[in-house]
C-alpha cells in the first residue's frame, strides 16, 4: 500500500513566548519541522502533507523550496478536524501515517515498524508508550489485551487515569479509513475538540483491529512544548549523537560537552575535544583531531590534520597533515593544501595555498592564491579591498614574505621571491628578488624626549 504522511502543525506553540512559531524553533540547528519532514521523506513520502495555522507564512517560506503540500487550518479545533482538513488530498487508497511538527525525534526505526502493521483496509497502527506518568495523554483503555479506544486525560475516569499506556499521537490508518470516519467525528467531549483519537473507538465498533506498537525510546515521541522541552530534547539527541560517534571509533573526550548541528562523517581514530560543535556537513579524514572549543561549519579536514583550540572554520578545504590553530579563522572558500601550517589569530577568506604554506602568526589573507612552501610572516596583511572592490593577491612557489607587510592588492609576489619585514608592497615583485618598500632609518642628533613638568 503507497503512503502518504501527514504533519500536523497548526498549534501556536504560545509557551515558547516566542514570535518564533513553535515548529521553527531550532533543535540541532534546523527548524523542528525539519526533522519531522526528513524522517517523513525517509519512509518514502514524496510530498509531506504539512496542516499549518499560526505563523504559517514563516514556515511556508521557510521550506519554500520542498515538495510539500501545505493545507490551512484556520481555526484549531482539534487533531480529528486537522487531519480532516486533509482528507482532499489524501488519495482514495493507501495509508496514511500522521506525525507531529512539535515531536521531532522519532525515529523511522519506529515509524516503518508501525506502518508494517497496517497492511490492508482492515487494519490500523497507533504508537503507545507506557510512561511513568502519563498524566495529560489520552489513555490507551484495553478489553481482553485488545486496544479498544482512547480516553482524553480530561474525559478519563478515575480508574482510566491509573492507565500508564499511553497515546503518542502518532497512528497510521488506511486512507479509505480516513475517508469514511473523519466526517462522522462528533465534539460531545471535555475540550469540544474533534478528536482523531476517536478513530480507535470507530475501528472497534466497525471490526477493525487495532494493533499498538510501542517505540524503541521515550524520547523518540517526547514533544516540545516550551524551551525547557526543547533544550532537554536538544541534550539527548546531541548525547544520542554522540553514542552513535564514540559506537563508529570516534574519541569524544566529554559527550556531554559536543554539538552536532548536522551530519559528520569521519575516518578512523578521530578526535573531538570538549566544547567541539560540528555544523552542517562536516568531513574528517582519519586521525583528525579537533581541539577543545572549535567550530567547523561545511568542511573538509583531511588525514592526520590537527585543529587547535578556539578555531572557527566555515566553508573551508583543508588537506591532510595540516596544523591549524590554535585561534584560526578559516573564512568561506578557504583551500589548504596538505601540511599547512595557520597559526594564532591568522584569518583566510576565499584564499587558496599550496603544500607546505606556513603563516603562523597574527595575518589576514584574504582572495589571495599562495604557491608551496610560501611562508607568511607575522602580522602580513592582503589589503585586498579598495572600499569599493576587492582585489586578488598572488604570491608564488617559495616566496617568503616578511613580518608585518602590507601587500595591497591587485599585487604578484615572484616565486622565490622575497620581501623585507615592514615592508607596504604595492608593485609586483620579480621571481627570486628582494622587495624592500619602507623608509630608510634616520638617526636624529640631539632630540630629546618631551619630560613632565616636576609636580609643584
Ligand atoms: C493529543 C492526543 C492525546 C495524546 C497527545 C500526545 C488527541 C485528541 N489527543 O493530545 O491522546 O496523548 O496528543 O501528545 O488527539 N493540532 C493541530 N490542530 C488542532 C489541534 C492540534 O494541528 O486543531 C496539532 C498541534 O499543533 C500539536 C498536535 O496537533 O502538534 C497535538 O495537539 P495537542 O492539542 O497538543 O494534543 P493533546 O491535547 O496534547
Ligand atoms: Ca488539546
Amino acid at each position: 500500500m503507497s503512503l502518504q504522511v501527514i504533519i500536523l502543525a497548526a498549534g501556536k506553540g504560545t509557551r515558547m513566548r516566542s514570535a518564533l512559531p513553535k515548529v521553527m524553533q531550532p533543535l540541532a540547528g534546523q527548524p523542528l519541522l525539519h526533522h519531522v519532514i526528513v524522517a517523513a521523506r525517509k519512509l518514502g513520502a514524496e510530498r509531506p502533507i504539512v496542516v499549518y495555522g499560526h505563523g504559517g507564512d514563516v514556515v511556508q517560506q521557510a521550506f519554500a523550496e520542498q515538495a510539500l503540500d501545505w493545507v490551512l487550518q484556520a481555526e484549531q479545533k482539534g487533531t480529528g478536524h486537522a487531519v480532516q482538513v486533509a482528507l482532499p488530498v489524501l488519495a482514495a487508497q493507501g495509508r496514511t501515517l500522521i506525525l507531529y511538527g512539535d515531536v521531532p525525534l522519532i525515529s523511522v526505526a519506529t515509524l516503518q515498524r508501525l506502518i508494517e502493521v497496517v497492511p490492508n483496509d482492515q487494519s490500523l497502527g497507533l504508537l503507545t508508550v507506557h510512561l511513568p506518568d502519563p498524566t495529560g495523554y489520552g489513555r490507551i483503555v484495553r478489553e481482553q489485551g485488545r486496544v479498544v479506544r482512547i480516553v482524553e486525560q480530561k474525559d478519563a475516569t478515575a480508574d482510566e487515569k491509573l492507565i500508564s499506556e499511553a497515546n503518542t499521537g502518532i497512528l497510521c490508518v488506511p486512507n479509505a479509513l480516513l475517508h469514511a470516519w473523519l466526517p462522522q467525528l462528533k465534539n460531545n467531549n471535555a475540550q469540544g475538540e474533534y478528536y482523531l483519537t476517536d478513530l480507535i473507538g470507530m475501528a472497534t465498533a466497525n471490526g477493525v483491529p487495532v494493533t499498538a506498537v510501542h517505540p524503541d525510546t521515550i524520547w523518540e515521541v517526547e514533544g516540545v512544548n516550551d524551551k525547557l522541552q526543547l533544550s532537554a530534547l536538544e541534550r539527548v539527541w546531541q548525547r544520542h549523537q554522540a553514542e552513535q560517534l564514540m559506537r563508529a571509533g570516534v574519541t569524544v573526550l566529554d559527550p556531554a560537552r559536543l554539538d552536532i548541528r548536522g551530519q559528520v562523517s569521519h575516518g578512523m581514530d578521530v578526535s573531538l575535544d570538549a566544547g567541539v560543535i560540528l555544523e552542517g556537513r562536516v568531513v574528517l579524514g582519519d586521525n583528525v583531531s579537533v581541539g577543545a572549543g572549535c567550530i567547523l561549519k561545511d568542511c573538509e579536514i583531511g588525514a592526520g590534520t590537527e585543529i587547535k583550540p578556539y578555531s572557527l572554520i566555515d566553508s573551508a578545504v583543508v588537506g591532510a597533515n595540516a596544523h591549524i590553530g590554535p585561534f584560526a579563522r578559516l573564512r568561506p572558500g578557504s583551500k589548504l593544501a596538505d601540511e599547512v601550517h595557520i597559526g594564532n589569530f591568522v584569518e583566510t577568506k576565499a584564499t587558496i595555498m599550496g603544500v607546505g604554506s606556513k603563516a603562523n602568526h597574527l595575518a589576514y589573507l584574504g582572495d589571495s592564491e599562495i604557491g608551496r612552501g610560501v611562508n607568511i610572516g607575522a602580522g602580513t596583511i592582503t589589503c585586498n579591498y579598495d572600499g569599493a572592490n576587492k582585489h586578488k593577491t598572488t604570491i608564488g612557489d617559495d616566496a617568503f614574505i616578511g613580518t608585518n607587510n602590507s601587500l595591497v592588492a591587485p599585487v604578484t609576489i615572484g616565486a622565490g621571491a622575497t620581501t623585507g619585514a615592514g615592508s607596504t608592497i604595492s608593485k609586483n615583485v620579480p621571481d627570486a628578488q628582494l622587495a624592500v618598500a619602507r623608509a630608510v632609518q634616520k638617526t636624529i642628533e640631539g632630540w630629546q624626549r618631551p619630560r613632565k613638568a616636576p609636580k609643584v
